[in-house]
């Protein structure tokens, strides 16, 4: 924290943030990857919910869009009271979605465009009609279906309070107390999302068995790759004891005043202890990394081109997050606390250093990304006052984002994600600038977290509508008739695809040529270097190729005065007009040759 991150001698010198990658690398460590939340991208029969054949017939928006992979949210059987992130059965599709001929036809179809196919793997937890959670609530305590979840006697005389304090990521109680089966209350099984998502016992071997074979079927299907839910939360600190911090999940609420205070007595000898701060007994134990060597030996079994493992791990600081990637593990690690920097050029430069820092450590590429299913869409973030942690959800009546801001800044902010070397990941919708929908009643809201906190957190719902394909069509285009599964604001229309397509300076080109350009200069496997203009409010490096032959600056201004390029420096790209005489004016990004 608070380390200087751009001193003068490291601009002078250009000594570099990071090293390039040679040409040849795998194709991982520089894709762009985008993703689809296959409820809200493209509906094919019309009931209002987007389904695989959707998305299979709108691909080759994809190819043009120049993205080289699909990250796909659950699709699997699930009675969808997380959106799916709730899972019945792993190895069949949702009849909402489709088939598992259509992912078969998904996957063969992508391949043909040269895009490659990532689906998520949800190994934390099962659905509560999970056939082998539904067996263990009838087999009983003490059974071997109980053991494949973490079941536990109740606190108190008659075991009436739950085993231990923990919550639930989405509001109340971590617990819910089984009625046994001769109708009598009895034990309490562990759930870190809603009532519906038991937790597995990750320390039974069936459930490894059992997440091997599945994998396994992925492979055999096709798939080139898993994105895994809540990796650092399959392992839990033995005796499950009581935690009374923060979760630090789905909101960024780790910022706040409770965080910041001192660590207690207790902290602090466990600090001593382990070398890092308090860690929730629920996250990021040690045992998990075990867990990532299996699946990567597996996957490294595998034909090629190499299949990838991606960590959805919300863990710090970034050197803890880095061992999930260490190179017997996962390839990538959402790198989440880029997402979370304030629109503050000082903190951006300070993420992006210790970033490359500590994945160069152990060899990987740093995995950029700025908005997904979870979090409040950056084209709005950014609009909201950047001294406020981030939000879960932003609702009618709460502070609205600046539009205007929010797109400007968003546009900076994703020039700037495509011009650093690592991989990426997009959020469908992003490549429109399209923003967060603050005004859905709340009668429309699916999100358990908004259900479960009785509104106090407004959730993810806003980021998860229906994408808009064509202005004057019924749903804005996403399915052939009026149904969406949440309500499109009317502002949805303006960024609708057909309304972009083929217009200079629409965020749709805007992202077009910057990932055009990625690809061709191979930006993605390039070394960075901070370049003098760097300091203040600016935040300027020069990503250059393995061979020298290349050098891209890349400019972000934040402050408030407008600021002039090195002499010789001729612009390709520009998120917003630049000034009569070419200065680079407030909340402006470009990319140019020097
Ligand atoms: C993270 C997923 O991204 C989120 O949508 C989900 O609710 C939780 N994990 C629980 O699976
Ligand atoms: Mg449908």
């Amino acid at each position: 924290m608070g380390q200087v991150t751009r001193t003068t001698s490291d601009t002078q010198s250009h000594k570099p943030l990071h090293i390039a990658d040679p040409a040849d690398a795998p194709w991982w460590r520089d894709a762009v990857i985008y993703q689809i939340y296959p409820r809200s991208w493209a509906d094919s029969d019309g009931d209002g919910i987007g389904d695989l054949p959707g998305i299979t017939a709108r691909l080759p928006y994809l190819r043009d869009l120049g993205v080289d992979a699909i990250w796909l949210s659950p699709f699997y059987v699930s009675p969808m009271h997380d959106a799916g992130y709730d899972v019945a059965d792993y190895r069949n599709i949702d009849p909402l979605f489709g088939s598992l001929g259509d992912s078969d036809e998904l996957i063969a179809t992508a391949h043909e465009l040269g895009l490659k196919v990532i689906v998520d793997l949800v190994p934390n937890h099962s659905s509560s009609d999970h056939e082998w959670f539904k067996e263990a609530l009838a087999a009983g305590p003490g059974s071997t279906e109980r053991g494949r979840y973490i079941f536990r006697e109740g606190k108190g005389e008659h075991g009436e309070e739950p085993p231990n304090n923990w919550p639930s990521v989405f509001g109340g109680d971590g617990w819910t107390r089984v009625v046994e089966a001769d109708g009598t209350p009895g034990e309490w099984y562990l759930h870190i999302f809603d009532t519906t998502q038991p937790d597995y016992d990750w320390t039974n071997p069936d459930v490894g068995d059992e997440f091997a074979s599945i994998l396994e079927f992925w492979c055999n299907r096709g798939v080139d790759g898993f994105r895994v839910d809540v990796a650092h939360g399959l392992v839990k600190e033995e005796g499950l004891p009581d935690w009374d911090g923060p979760l630090q999940m789905l909101d960024a609420t780790d910022t706040s005043a409770e965080a910041a205070l001192p660590p207690t007595e207790d902290e602090s000898a466990r600090i001593h202890e382990t070398g890092h701060g308090p860690r929730p007994p629920m996250w990021d134990q040690e045992g998990v990394h075990e867990i990532y060597r299996r699946w990567r030996s597996l996957l490294d079994e595998q034909p090629s081109p190499q299949r990838i493992l991606c960590a959805e791990a919300w863990v710090k600081p970034e050197s803890q997050l880095a061992r999930y990637v260490r190179s017997d593990e996962m390839h990538q690690a959402f790198n989440f606390d880029f997402l979370d920097t304030h629109w503050d050029a000082e903190r951006l430069c300070e993420v992006i250093t210790t970033s490359f820092r500590e994945n160069d450590a152990v060899g990987a590429p740093t995995t950029w990304v700025l908005s997904n299913h979870d979090v409040v869409r950056h084209a709005s973030r950014l609009g909201l006052d950047q001294s406020l942690p981030r939000p879960n959800g932003i609702a009618a009546d709460q502070a609205q984002p600046d539009a205007d801001l929010g797109l400007r800044r968003a546009r900076a902010a994703t020039m700037l994600m495509l011009g650093l070397p690592g991989s990426a990941y997009l959020y469908q919708g992003e490549e429109l600038g399209l923003p967060e929908s603050t005004d859905m009643p709340h009668e429309s809201r699916q999100d358990p977290t908004f259900h479960r906190t009785e509104g106090k957190h407004i959730g993810r719902d806003g980021c998860r509508v229906p994408i808009p394909w064509v202005r004057d069509a019924p749903s804005l285009g996403f399915g052939p008739g009026d149904a969406t599964w949440l309500p499109q604001p009317d502002s949805y229309g303006a960024y609708a695809v057909d309304q972009q397509a083929g217009v200079a300076g629409s965020t749709l080109e805007l992202y077009r040529s910057m990932l055009a350009a990625r690809r061709a200069d191979r930006l993605g496997l390039g070394s960075a270097s901070w370049h003098e203009l760097s300091s203040g409010d600016v935040v300027a490096f020069v990503n250059a190729s393995a061979d020298g032959s290349r050098e891209t600056l890349v400019v972000v201004n934040l402050g408030a005065e407008p600021v002039s390029l090195p002499e010789g420096a001729t612009v390709t790209h520009w998120s917003g007009d630049l000034t009569a005489d070419g200065l680079v004016p407030t909340d402006i990004a470009v990319w140019a040759t020097v």
